[in-house]
């Protein structure tokens, strides 16, 4: 089997100013500045890009950020482009979370165009699927996790291989339940097969796939440990340093 970088990314959503998002960031810096053994990616929110992207500076900690506009400039109010994100030393962007799907009615086109501007200004994105509750009670979690990944990623070529997929079903975020090790393992190898239908097979075994929803230090290690899970997009447990470092610790030993 191929061998993936789990790669461990804090989402800290609308939460934090600039002056709070910098004390945080210093203080995951104390303990994770030199970690290279799994890679470690920070997204807090605009407003506090360039604040964390100094305090980073060229240590191993990368910088995401949550969103973007697929356009490279133009009248579009209110929005940032890939291209600003990358002057500020951006490295990866979130896009598709559940949140922007709920809340902003993103579809998978959307995510798709936006992810097709990412690769092209080199950004890395790291596009979120997931079922709702609803849809895993009809049991249909993996129609709609398959349509979700073909209609994000179609196009892309061999720029898939540079995307990160991340597994959050939704019914698990922010509500303290989590899929257990067995069930995110099913889902994220049907993911990995459903790429390879994209894509090839060693495309598909290259890409990583995070798992997202109420990961914590106390649930890592299992998660961690699936053949399929490589690495977690983190929400709560990103707010406060030691739960972050300490998930990135569970990485470095799964
Ligand atoms: P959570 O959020 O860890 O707070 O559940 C995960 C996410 O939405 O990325």
């Amino acid at each position: 089997m191929k061998m993936r970088k789990k790669i461990i990314a804090g989402n800290w959503k609308m939460n934090k100013t600039a002056e709070d998002s910098k004390e945080l960031a210093q203080a995951i810096k104390l303990d994770l500045a030199n970690v290279n053994e799994v890679d470690v990616v920070v997204c807090p929110t605009f407003t506090s890009l360039d604040t964390v992207s100094n305090v980073i500076g060229d240590t191993n900690i990368k910088l995401g950020a949550q969103n973007m506009h697929w356009e490279a400039e133009g009248a579009y109010t209110g929005e940032i482009s890939a291209s600003m994100l990358r002057n500020l030393y951006c490295h990866y962007v979130i896009l598709g979370h559940s949140e922007r799907r709920e809340y902003f009615g993103e579809t998978d086109e959307i995510v798709n165009k936006k992810a097709k501007a990412a690769i092209a200004a080199g950004l890395i994105p790291i596009v979120c699927v997931g079922e709702t509750l609803e849809e895993r009670e009809s049991n249909t979690q993996e129609a709609v996790v398959s349509a979700q990944l073909k209609g994000s990623l179609a196009g892309l070529g061999a720029s898939l291989a540079k995307v990160v997929v991340a597994y959050e079903p939704v019914w698990a975020i922010g509500t303290g339940l989590t899929a257990s090790p067995e069930q995110a393992q099913e889902m994220h190898a049907f993911i990995r097969k459903t790429l390879a239908e994209i894509s090839d097979q060693a495309t598909a075994d290259g890409i990583r796939i995070q798992y997202g929803g109420s990961m914590k230090p106390e649930n890592a290690a299992e998660l961690l440990s699936q053949p399929d899970i490589d690495g977690g997009l983190i929400g709560g447990a990103a707010l406060k340093a030691p739960s972050f470092v300490a998930l990135v610790k569970a990485a470095i030993e799964a």
